[in-house]
């Protein structure tokens, strides 16, 4: 029986979530709420080699849209055996860095493989394994881009028509699971911003 919280933390590129996950630790430190975080693709071993796969550009690597959808939910499969649900089971709040609606978003609305597709898809993966909540963080990707200071990935390298139609897909997403996704505007101060992530984990988790 799953005891703990399941938080994930989705976004377009540079909309903050890793320094937001940050100051959340810090909460939950402050609150003596046990965590872990982790994030996608990755988490594991073996989805952290995933991930070299998948953001790797140094060798002009070809992946499909669809090669690059089972890769991302390989390295899923195994996050949610090996540490989402061990976690959960141990009662605590996993804060993830993304998850499932992130190649909703990219890959069956950005990649064109469809968002009913996707989503058919990724529940035969994901099973039990929904979060209780989730925080958007929206951002207009011009704005997001120019925030990402590192050398750009596979993906960040993509036109800005595909970091739009990721943005578009979010904002469906956001439609369709209400209750679940919580949308937080990313252009506020870090300061705004934090207090509505805290305010709608203390909902859930109080
Ligand atoms: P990462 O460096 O973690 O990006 P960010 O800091 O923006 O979270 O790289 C993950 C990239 O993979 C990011 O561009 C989003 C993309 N991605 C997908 O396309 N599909 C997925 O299912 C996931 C989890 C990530």
């Amino acid at each position: 029986m799953k005891k703990g919280f399941f938080i994930t933390f989705e976004g377009g590129e540079g909309a903050g979530k890793t320094s937001l996950i940050d100051s959340i630790k810090k909460y939950l430190e402050s609150e003596k709420l046990d965590y872990i975080v982790t994030r996608e693709p990755g988490g594991t071993k073996f989805g952290e080699n995933v991930r070299e796969l998948l953001l790797n550009t140094k060798d002009g690597i070809k992946i499909s849209a669809k090669a690059e959808l089972c890769l991302f939910l390989a390295s899923r499969s195994q996050h949610i055996k090996e540490v989402i649900l061990p976690s959960l089971q141990k009662n605590k709040i996993v804060l993830c860095d993304r998850y499932n609606d992130s190649s909703i978003a990219y890959q069956g609305h950005a990649r064109g493989l469809g968002i009913d597709k996707v989503i058919e898809f990724s529940d035969f993966i994901i099973e039990k394994a929904i979060p209780d909540l989730t925080l958007y963080l929206d951002i207009d990707p011009k704005i997001g881009l120019s925030r990402v200071k590192t050398s750009f990935d596979r993906i960040e390298s993509e036109k800005m028509e595909f970091h739009q139609k990721i943005r578009d897909g979010f904002h469906i997403l956001v439609k369709k699971f209400p209750i679940r996704i919580k949308i937080i505007d990313a252009t506020k101060s870090r300061e705004d911003v934090l207090k509505k992530a805290i305010k709608n984990i203390s909902e859930l988790i109080r």
